[in-house]
């Protein structure tokens, strides 16, 4: 092979190169990437997608106030000892487990137990505990307090959480009012 060959070789390696490279940058000039503000096909039940930045909008709880008006305190209370009693205690001045406990937790502060090593996501948590926030927070900790510790899927039926709620509002000698229906 002499060197005349060679060279054409490395021209035609070049130019192929060149030419990749302007049909990609002409591909990018010429299609104008945006995204559909909403989906060209819209599926029944499916969340609807944020127009901005493309991510699933929270799940919408229906509101707690009905769902605590005809909550039970009896109901929440068996159900808060199946899934909860393996990391909290209820009682007053109970110790602290895996999680805190909750003896008076509705209405508190975020990370209310005095001395609990909770995790910064619920230390940045500011205010009381509402029902509204404790309803979001027992139905995915994962969701309300990303990176929580708390190692728990959340409760799915909206009475049953309400239940609990109800049986956590009991844990107190001067419970704060439930909300007006
Ligand atoms: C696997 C252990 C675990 C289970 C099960 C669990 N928790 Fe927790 N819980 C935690 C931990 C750990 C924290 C602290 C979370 C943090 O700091 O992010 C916590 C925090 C909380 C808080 C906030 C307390 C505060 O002082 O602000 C509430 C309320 C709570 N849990 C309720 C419940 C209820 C009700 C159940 C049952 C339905 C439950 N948890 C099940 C471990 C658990």
């Amino acid at each position: 092979m002499d060197s005349m060959e060679i060279n054409k070789g490395m021209a035609a390696v070049l130019v192929a190169g060149i030419v990749f490279f302007l049909t990609g940058w002409i591909g990018v000039t010429l299609v104008d990437e945006k995204r559909l503000e909403k989906p060209a096909i819209a599926i029944q039940g499916a969340p609807a997608a944020d127009a901005s930045s493309g991510a699933p909008k929270p799940v919408e709880l229906p509101p707690i106030a009905p769902l605590l008006a005809k909550a039970d305190v009896a109901a929440g209370e068996s159900t808060a000892k199946k899934l909860c009693t393996s990391c909290h205690t209820f009682t007053e001045g109970g110790k602290a487990g895996v999680g805190p406990n909750l003896y008076g937790v509705v209405g508190g502060p975020h990370a209310h137990m005095e001395g609990f090593n909770y995790t910064a996501g619920m230390k940045a948590k500011t205010g009381p505990w509402t029902f509204d926030e404790l309803n979001e927070w027992l139905h995915k900790p994962s969701a309300y307090v990303p990176g929580t510790r708390m190692a728990f899927a959340g409760i799915s039926n909206d009475q049953q959480r309400a239940d609990v709620i109800d049986y956590l509002h009991s844990l107190s000698h001067t419970p704060v009012p439930l909300p007006a229906p």
